[in-house]
């Protein structure tokens, strides 16, 4: 039976790019959407375009370019935004304005001077005229995540009503606990009149780390779309990474979620964004770390030479890296010396090994991490042809 398809809705342009210092021009841009739309993903957020001339360029091209996926821009619920955005979103062949409004008591009384009743009508406005333009329109109630689950189906039954197709459920802050998260998709499932007109996405910040965890607690409770960033770059923390949800699903077939994405074309976006913004990558990030598939430890690496099940649940192929990598330092085993060394002509016998093994232990303690020339060194040096 087909899985229930999860929208991958790809934020790197516009809340990706919102990290300090990190701007990128519009021909790294036009790149990046270009690959994101091969990579699968079902929607592109390419910025926010009455927020600067660039931005609106940007959207602009990147409606020209794309071919398969969605392309969104993002507007406040202000009438100039949506028309901006939708003049920006002419040549897009599949159109999508992400209009919204703080929902929270916080963002209601300290940045509108507002009501609630006065914040459901601009809800209300700002979708109506929206559609006006564009047939898809996505709703963010923003700081949903500390928005009372009463109050937020309220507001979602106005945007269904004014014709929202997608509801955007922000965790703005990142504090909802993935417990929390999960309920008030759940809540809101359960208790928006005509919920079936629409579908709900998660949109979910990283400030204490579970903005991945959060994602994926909604989609298990019915959400259907995970907003998302290459490398999860985004403001402060930054949002959830898109390279994590995605292999989630796939390795965990039993929750019946699926995406579009070429999961072997991951590693590769990683690279990209990382050199486009000159921000780089955490060598422990999972999926795309440069250490996600490197073992250094004796006990794992003797593991992974018998059977490479022992220390990977992802087989590193599937996400477009060559292979897992077997480091020697000096906590290396006997087992890693002999496989590095046969994987660069060196045939030893145990008794050679054992030569060779002492004088790698000797060089590694003076070496963080012992490379294949190193390994020939201490082979030649070892002398162990001449004396066995
Ligand atoms: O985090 C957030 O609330 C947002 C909205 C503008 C969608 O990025
Ligand atoms: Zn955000």
């Amino acid at each position: 039976m087909a899985k229930t398809p999860i929208q991958i809705f790809d934020t790197t342009l516009r809340d990706g790019e919102q990290v300090p210092g990190c701007k990128l021009n519009t021909s790294q841009k036009l790149i990046i959407a270009k690959q994101l739309d091969l990579l699968g993903v079902d929607v592109i957020e390419a910025g926010f375009p009455v927020s600067s001339p660039g931005d609106f360029e940007s959207v602009m091209k990147i409606s020209k370019i794309v071919e398969n996926a969605t392309v969104c821009a993002l507007t406040r619920a202000v009438e100039n935004d949506i028309k901006v955005a939708a003049e920006a979103l002419v040549n897009a062949k599949k159109p999508r304005i992400h209009t919204g409004i703080g929902t929270s008591d916080s963002h209601i009384k300290f940045k509108f001077n507002s009501t609630r009743e006065e914040v459901l009508k601009r809800a209300f406005s700002a979708v109506k005229y929206a559609k006006s333009f564009v047939e898809d329109v996505e709703f963010y109630a923003e700081d949903a995540g500390r928005t009372d689950n009463e109050y937020l189906a309220r507001v979602c039954e106005v945007a269904i009503k004014a014709g929202a197709t997608v509801l955007n459920i922000p965790d703005t802050t990142g504090y909802c606990l993935p417990s929390e998260y999960g309920a008030k998709i759940k809540y809101l499932m359960e208790n928006v009149k005509d919920i079936e007109k629409a579908i709900l996405s998660c949109h979910c910040h990283n400030d204490l780390g579970l903005a991945t965890a959060n994602s994926i607690e909604g989609v298990i409770n019915g959400a259907r779309q995970i907003e998302c960033t290459i490398n999860g770059i985004g403001e402060r923390a930054g949002n959830t990474s898109l390279e994590e949800v995605v292999m989630i699903l796939k390795q965990h077939p039993y929750l019946d979620l699926d995406t579009n994405i070429n999961t072997q074309m991951l590693y590769g976006m990683s690279q990209l964004v990382s050199d486009s913004m000159g921000v780089y990558v955490q060598p422990n990030k999972a999926i795309v770390g440069s250490n996600a598939f490197a073992h250094s430890s004796g006990i794992h690496q003797d593991g992974m030479i018998k059977n490479k099940s022992t220390y990977e649940i992802i087989d590193p192929k599937d996400v477009g890296v060559t292979d897992s990598a077997i480091i020697l330092t000096a906590r290396s085993g006997r087992a890693a010396l002999a496989y590095r060394a046969k994987n660069i002509g060196y045939e030893l016998t145990k008794l050679q090994l054992d030569v060779v093994y002492a004088n790698f232990l000797v060089f590694a303690d003076l070496k963080k991490e012992i490379n294949d020339d190193d390994i020939h060194q201490i082979i030649e040096k070892s002398s162990i042809y001449e004396q066995l």
